[in-house]
């Protein structure tokens, strides 16, 4: 996880080689977090995306959480890019919020 001084979009890229254990990467989240990327650079919200390995969600991926401390985004995939941009940009402003 990152330093960073404001909040931070953090994306499950783990991948497992076999097939015992599911993991984000194997489900698509390096490309789902080259698309939250940019989906949130297009609507000019600078919350960086940061590619980490394992949330400790595995059965529930791909996973995504705002950090520090916010929102999980669980099952998150491309297929609704729009909605799932929409609700971090939500939990991400209620983040910023915070006291
Ligand atoms: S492999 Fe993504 S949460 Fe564990």
């Amino acid at each position: 996880m990152t330093d960073a001084a404001g909040p931070t979009l953090l994306v499950c890229i783990n991948r497992r080689p076999g097939a015992h254990r599911p993991s984000c990467g194997a489900r698509g989240s390096e490309r789902l977090a080259d698309l939250l990327e940019d989906g949130l650079a297009a609507r000019g919200v600078a919350l960086p995306v940061e590619r980490i390995r394992c949330l400790g969600r595995c059965d529930d991926g791909p996973t995504v959480r705002l950090s520090p401390g916010g929102d999980f985004f669980l099952g998150a995939d491309t297929a609704d890019l729009a909605a799932l941009l929409d609700r971090v940009i939500d939990g991400w402003q209620r983040l910023e919020a915070r006291p």
